[in-house]
């Protein structure tokens, strides 16, 4: 038996919206301009690279001046305050979660500030612009945005379905539910028993799935029930 319940938090795009980073699906979202397929495939990477580079250069470019938000910092004070066990698990491709203070994130759809290796699949730390003259310090073969594209494999699947089977209550911030197996998490941890509450501006496709809904800005809503959290275990 839990001396204290597991918690199990998975992140989207409306967690950065208030640091100024746009959704995917919100009007001006990232995507404009760019059909989904052309950016975020490896179809698309393969059929006109220097797109596929520029675009992700633009991104990374506008992540790194952008600022962690109070629900970022909210998030991070739960992890290193609350006694039981928080898994932090994003979709987001910016280090906002860690510059917020997060001692660990489960990035399932990489990370904006990592290039790979398509030779050795190596995966490194990478600030600046890429390009197709961009090559791996260890093997030499040609570098790729860490990200994962529609039609490959998100990462860390293994950790992160060991932490849901486990987990007491379940937290989806800020993400729409649209693409799986991410928008799959509530019923999974639905299934186990999870407590399941969802952060949102407005209702999603799965809002009716959750036990709570907390609509308003995450930055206000993450807040409070951090800090409900935090109390209710202060005090047993
Ligand atoms: P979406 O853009 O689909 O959804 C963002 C959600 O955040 C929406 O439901 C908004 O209502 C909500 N939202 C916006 N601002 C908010 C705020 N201040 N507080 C709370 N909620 C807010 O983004 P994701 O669900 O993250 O995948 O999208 C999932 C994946 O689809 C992305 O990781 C990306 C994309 O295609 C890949 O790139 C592989």
């Amino acid at each position: 038996m839990k001396e204290f319940p597991s918690i199990f938090i998975l992140t989207g795009a409306g967690v950065s919206a208030e640091s100024g980073i746009a959704t995917f699906r919100g009007a001006g979202g990232l995507w404009e301009g760019h059909r989904v397929e052309d950016v975020a495939s490896p179809e698309g990477f393969r059929r006109n690279p220097s797109l596929v580079y520029r675009f992700y250069n633009e991104r990374r470019c506008g992540i790194r001046d952008k600022l962690p938000n109070d629900a970022h910092r909210g998030i991070a004070r739960l992890q290193r305050e609350y006694p039981g066990k928080v898994t932090l698990v994003t979709q987001n491709i910016d280090d906002l979660h860690e510059r917020g203070g997060s001692p660990e994130v489960l990035h399932m759809h990489g990370e904006i500030f990592k290039a790979r290796c398509g030779e050795c699949g190596g995966v490194s730390p990478w600030m600046e612009d890429l390009d197709g003259s961009s090559q791996c310090g260890d093997c030499g073969g040609p570098l790729r945005p860490h990200i994962v594209w529609f039609g490959e494999v998100p990462l860390e699947l293994d950790t992160i379905f060991e932490a849901l089977d486990s987990a007491d209550i379940f937290a989806a911030i800020g993400t729409s539910g649209n693409v799986y197996p991410a928008a799959g998490f509530v019923d999974h941890a639905r299934r186990r028993r999870a407590r399941c509450h969802e952060f949102n501006l407005e209702e999603t496709a799965s809002s009716a799935l959750f036990h709570e809904v907390h609509a308003g800005p995450a930055g206000r809503t993450v807040t409070d029930w951090v800090d409900k959290l935090l109390q209710e275990a202060g005090s047993r």
